[in-house]
């Protein structure tokens, strides 16, 4: 094993040959108690200049790998554990499903890799040297007025780019958030049921407890909300997530109308809310009352969620707070990558990106739509025209959902039904219960949706 340390080139066989020792060590080939050959038997067998080995025994020696006891011999020493060989990659990918219907992945062969890549370019051609510094923990100035103008336009938001945090995605908005309210000494926080997966451990890894609040046609139903005694709701007005409705105007009103009652806030994750189908996006809730909303947002379903990149806007009396609790979290998000989201926003590559995806995606909902209604027939497809996922009730004699699950997994179909996202389980409906499933369509061509749908057909049919 360490004869390619000493095929090494001169310079170099020194450096080489303590290394391939260390890995034999750490790896645990040579084994702890080892007894190594002395450095004249090693220098011959090798090849190389007993000084060479002499000196990777002293090195390791000192180091911990090895021990010697002068006159009777070198050893492997006891103190090395072997550690992990490799990273592992605990990402949430697809489960080798032919075809993969879980909601929340946009279509990411859609990212603009050479507008991307000429964005790199030009902005590492102008930045100053000192750009390159910790950046302002709330984000790069031009990011956030690209920000600020992006989002009044798109979302309707109130946006003054001093309330506005860059930060890794709505998941560090709810963390910021989560820490600051729990600082304020709130215990817990109201989420919708069903809702988001996301919501719930984030919130919680700020110490806050959750209360599950039901729903209605509407929203997120008022009474229990009031009765709840809860301060702050976290919710997903313009798509709900992920039962597809939006809120209505009444129930927007009587949710500001709680919130300025109870001196509360509302968080609004507006994760998808650039993608509507049958008419203009429904501007933000938080343009309404800025001081009772804390808006957030992210480029995860219109670039790419691994960029990790979004951005919150406070309420100016809670703004400091949640400025200092992201300085302290991580000094600020990278400054390159700011700075390229900055020029691409200014350029008008993402309006043109979300032009693209918005297209793309309607067609794959039309298609999703139509296979449903071709294949598995009395599906019933409810939310409105929006987003990347729709909510399919499959007729009762799918069910029950265990079997259809089942079925769909032999057929080589992956599904994520309604109940995964729902803490207390509704009422029974009246007549047959059906099957209701969260399909994603982003991610997915038609003819891959199309292929799905007749597969799970196919496994149902009897
Ligand atoms: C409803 C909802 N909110 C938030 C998130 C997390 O978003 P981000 O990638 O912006 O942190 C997700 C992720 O899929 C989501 O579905």
């Amino acid at each position: 094993m360490l004869l390619p340390a000493a095929a090494a080139p001169a310079r170099q066989r020194g450096r080489a040959l303590q290394s391939a020792l260390r890995d034999a060590v750490r790896s645990g080939r040579l084994a702890a108690g080892t007894r190594l050959p002395s450095s004249r038997e090693l220098a011959a067998d090798l090849g190389v200049s007993r000084g060479l080995v002499t000196e990777a025994y002293e090195q390791l020696t000192a180091e911990g790998y090895l021990r010697s006891d002068r006159g009777s011999g070198t050893w492997v020493g006891e103190a090395v554990r072997a550690g992990e060989s490799a990273a592992r990659d605990l990402a949430p990918r697809a489960s080798g499903a032919l075809v993969d219907f879980r909601p929340g992945t946009p279509d990411l062969s859609l990212f603009p890799r050479a507008a991307w890549a000429a964005a790199h370019r030009s902005v590492l051609a102008r930045l100053p040297h000192h750009a390159l510094g910790y950046p302002d923990p709330r984000g790069l100035p031009e990011l956030r007025t690209a920000l600020a103008s992006l989002l009044t336009r798109r979302r309707g938001v109130v946006a003054d780019p001093e309330c506005l945090v860059v930060c890794s995605g709505v998941a560090q908005a709810m963390t910021l958030l989560g820490f600051v309210l729990r600082g304020r000494g709130l215990r817990t926080i109201g989420v919708e049921d069903p809702g988001s997966p996301e919501h719930g451990p984030l919130l919680s890894a700020a110490g806050l407890s959750m209360t599950p609040l039901p729903l209605d046609r509407d929203g997120l139903a008022m009474e229990p909300l009031r009765r709840s005694g809860a301060a702050a709701v976290a919710t997903t007005p313009a798509h709900q997530f992920p039962t597809g409705i939006a809120y209505s105007a009444q129930r927007r009103a009587e949710l500001l109308d709680w919130a300025r009652a109870v001196d509360g806030l509302i968080v609004e994750d507006d994760y998808d809310g650039d993608f509507r189908y049958d008419r203009a996006p429904v501007g933000a809730l938080q343009g309404l009352d800025p001081e009772r909303v804390a808006y957030s947002g992210s480029v995860s379903k219109s670039l790419a969620p691994g960029l990790r990149l979004g951005w919150l806007l406070v309420p100016r009396r809670m703004r400091d707070e949640v400025v200092e609790r992201k300085r302290t979290m991580d000094l600020g998000n990278p400054a390159l990558d700011q700075a390229l989201l900055a020029d691409f926003i200014d350029r008008g590559g993402y309006d043109r990106q979300l032009r693209r995806c918005q297209r793309a995606y309607r067609e794959r909902r039309d298609a999703l739509v139509h296979a449903l209604a071709a294949h598995l027939p009395g599906t019933e497809v409810s939310g409105i025209a929006a987003g990347l996922h729709i909510i399919a009730r499959l007729p009762g004699r799918y069910g029950p959902e265990e079997r259809l699950l089942a079925r769909a997994a032999r057929a080589g179909v992956a599904l994520r039904p309604l109940s995964a996202h729902t803490a207390v389980p509704p009422a029974r409906e009246p007549g047959e219960p059906g099957v209701r499933l969260v399909l994603g369509y982003a991610h997915l061509t038609p003819s891959d949706i199309m292929r799905g749908i007749r597969l799970l057909a196919r496994e149902t049919a009897d």
